[in-house]
């Protein structure tokens, strides 16, 4: 049965140190929650002070009793090949509330996106409260041309006119932390989008227009970009990738409104994000 109660004990956040999870650290952090900061690699260097450094990894579970120890809540990402021996780790140490960071292929594509469906359906049976972020493709993603642009003013993508409405990861951080902290969304799945559609070829000219100088777009065939993308990702995240980034649904094009409905603010635009980053690309 649902607990309606707000947390005001330790959260778990997971991903501690990348994109969405820093800045999830830094908003319970400064929100007044003791927070534990939990990556493969994370040390006391990584996080702000008062938060505390676990270093586990999800793919081993009884890893993580140290860092759950105490805890309300927990923030988690799809990591490792099983959810279940995490959930039952939370569960025997007294974590309620779960809040999964997915992805919006999960509902769009769950043939391609399996692995966060499974994560999906094991949060949902898991008994504990929970709440599912659906993220789209994130702002963030536009660092893979960090290199090329501060060296060459270059960036190069597939599908270069193919508009996706991409979220900045500190909206899925705010919506997370509210999800964590407040009793409203219990059992929600959100589906969490920028406030427009922004093809690669004009994320490139904003970050040019962030830098006050010019980059130039070079259109990636499809199979260039297979061949790129293998080097970092599985075969079905490669593909599941491309199929959005290429031949994406009308419901993955059109911009969600729940980020706006949990944080009664618009979500932040990718000129927004390519301002606030623009010394990454210098
Ligand atoms: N980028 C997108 O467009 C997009 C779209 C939808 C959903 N998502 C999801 O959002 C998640 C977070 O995105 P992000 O940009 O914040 O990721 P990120 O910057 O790549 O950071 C990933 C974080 O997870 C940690 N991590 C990875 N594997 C782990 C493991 N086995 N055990 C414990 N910690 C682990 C990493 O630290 P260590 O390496 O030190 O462990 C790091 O702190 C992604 O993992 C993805 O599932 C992303």
């Amino acid at each position: 049965m649902a607990l309606m109660e707000d947390i005001t004990g330790a959260i778990v956040v997971t991903g501690a140190t990348g994109n969405v999870g820093r800045a999830l650290v830094r908003m319970l952090s400064e929100a007044g929650s003791p927070v534990t900061a939990v990556a493969r690699s994370v040390t006391v260097a990584d996080v702000p002070a008062g938060v505390r450094a676990a270093p586990a990894d999800l793919a081993e579970p009884a890893g993580l009793r140290a860092a759950f120890a105490g805890a309300q809540a927990l923030f988690l990402l799809v990591a490792g090949e099983d959810p279940h021996g995490v959930l039952a780790e939370a569960k025997s140490a007294g974590i309620r509330r779960v809040v999964l960071l997915s992805s919006q292929g999960a509902g769009t594509r769950p043939e391609a996106y399996r692995h966060p469906r499974l994560f999906e359906e094991a949060v949902k049976e898991s008994g504990l409260d929970w709440t599912i972020l659906r993220s789209g493709g994130m702002a963030t993603n536009a660092l893979a041309w960090a290199e090329s642009i501060s060296a060459r003013r270059e960036a190069a993508a597939p599908f270069g006119d193919v508009g996706l409405p991409f979220v900045d990861p500190d909206d899925v951080a705010a919506v997370a932390a509210a999800a964590l902290l407040g009793d409203g969304h219990l059992s929600a799945i959100y589906t969490l989008t920028g406030p427009a559609p922004t093809s690669p070829r004009e994320r490139a000219a904003t970050i040019a227009a962030a830098l006050g100088e010019p980059v130039r777009f070079t259109e990636q065939t499809e199979e260039e970009a297979h061949a790129l993308m293998s080097r970092f990702m599985p075969l079905p995240a490669v593909e599941g990738t491309l199929a959005i980034l290429g031949r994406p649904t009308e419901e993955e094009q059109r911009p969600s409104p729940d980020v706006e409905r949990v944080l009664e603010r618009a979500p932040g635009s990718f000129a927004d994000w390519a301002a606030r980053n623009a010394p990454a690309f210098r």
